[in-house]
């Protein structure tokens, strides 16, 4: 058994690694600063984007698609357009008029190292760039109608407005559960779900890989809340104590700390049982789930 859960732990760290490495090429290639009055806008998008956080969103996408045989490149070029959103969404999500954070990713917020103008540039960039990263002619209309529901009002968007209403508004349980799914919850399954619509998976078969990727994501943000409230600011990179200094609404101030772990562990299992019809070729899965539990950062 150990040695088992030592083989798939080198496996995520190798997949880790490589997307990590993967991403920061071709962000860096797409990100070439001009040598005209735009280039601090260019700086900015390196800044936030190059040489940093977890990848996790593209690496679901390489590891969904890859139970499909489908090529890594594609595969990454649409993590690549996922975590361009992602990344817009930190940049203005540490704006003064958001969360108003100083460090993101163990290094100072656009916001800081440049200025609020440059960083609300640098996210609609990084919005807009994603989209032109996934229109090539060989991409499926359905791939890039997707990604602008699980960024928009219906998706991201849309939970970061609820999350703001958190901090005025009781929520119950059920409507935490609704805003984590669309804040986090909803660029996470289409990391996931992109893996399927590239290599073309019917619908009824995608309903599993679903039911993986909505687990995920709700634990991913639990976690992310539970961070909040005991993790280490070096470690995670960025500032700590933020949500209950707001008197913001999550799971963690509406279950207390070991009930919110309690349902991650939860989450995380019934994210692993949906896979339990795939074979070895979904270990890369399994392994992100429990990483996704068991992350410090
Ligand atoms: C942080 O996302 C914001 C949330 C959606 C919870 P990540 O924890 O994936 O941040 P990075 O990409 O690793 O920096
Ligand atoms: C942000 O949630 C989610 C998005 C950026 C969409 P948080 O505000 O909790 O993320 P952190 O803790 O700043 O990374
Ligand atoms: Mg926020
Ligand atoms: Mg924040
Ligand atoms: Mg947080």
């Amino acid at each position: 058994m150990a040695e088992l859960a030592t083989i798939t732990d080198s496996l995520l760290v190798r997949a880790i690694a490589d997307t990590a490495a993967d991403i920061d090429r071709l962000f860096d290639r797409v990100l070439a600063v001009p040598g005209d009055p735009r280039a601090r806008l260019y700086q900015a998008m390196r800044h936030a984007a190059i040489g940093g956080g977890k990848r996790l969103r593209p690496l679901l996408v390489c590891a969904a698609a890859q139970l499909f045989n489908v090529d890594r490149q594609r595969a990454l070029r649409v993590g690549l357009a996922v975590e361009a959103i992602h990344v817009y969404s930190l940049i203005h999500d540490d704006l003064p008029c958001m969360d108003d954070d100083d460090l993101r990713r163990g290094r100072p917020t656009v916001h800081r190292a440049f200025d609020e103008a440059v960083a609300i540039l640098a996210g609609d960039s990084l919005h807009a760039l994603a989209f032109e990263i996934l229109a090539d002619p060989f991409v499926r209309v359905e791939l890039i109608a997707e990604l602008g529901r699980a960024s928009g009002p219906a998706g991201m968007a849309g939970g970061q407005m609820m999350d703001l209403e958190a901090e005025s508004m009781t929520f119950d349980l059920p409507t935490i559960t609704r805003l984590q799914q669309l804040k986090t919850g909803a660029l996470i399954a289409y990391a996931v779900e992109a893996g399927a619509m590239l290599g073309h998976l019917p619908g009824e078969g995608r309903a599993r890989l679903k039911g993986y990727a909505r687990d995920i994501g709700l634990a991913f943000q639990i976690v992310d809340d539970l961070l909040d409230v005991e993790g280490n600011s070096a470690t995670v990179g960025k500032a700590v104590g933020k949500d209950a200094e707001r008197g913001k609404a999550t799971f963690v101030s509406l279950l207390g700390v070991e009930r919110a772990k309690a349902q991650v562990e939860l989450l995380v299992d019934q994210a692993i049982g949906h896979l339990a019809s795939y074979g070895t070729e979904a270990d890369l899965l399994r392994a992100i789930a429990r990483y996704v539990m068991e992350r410090d950062r």
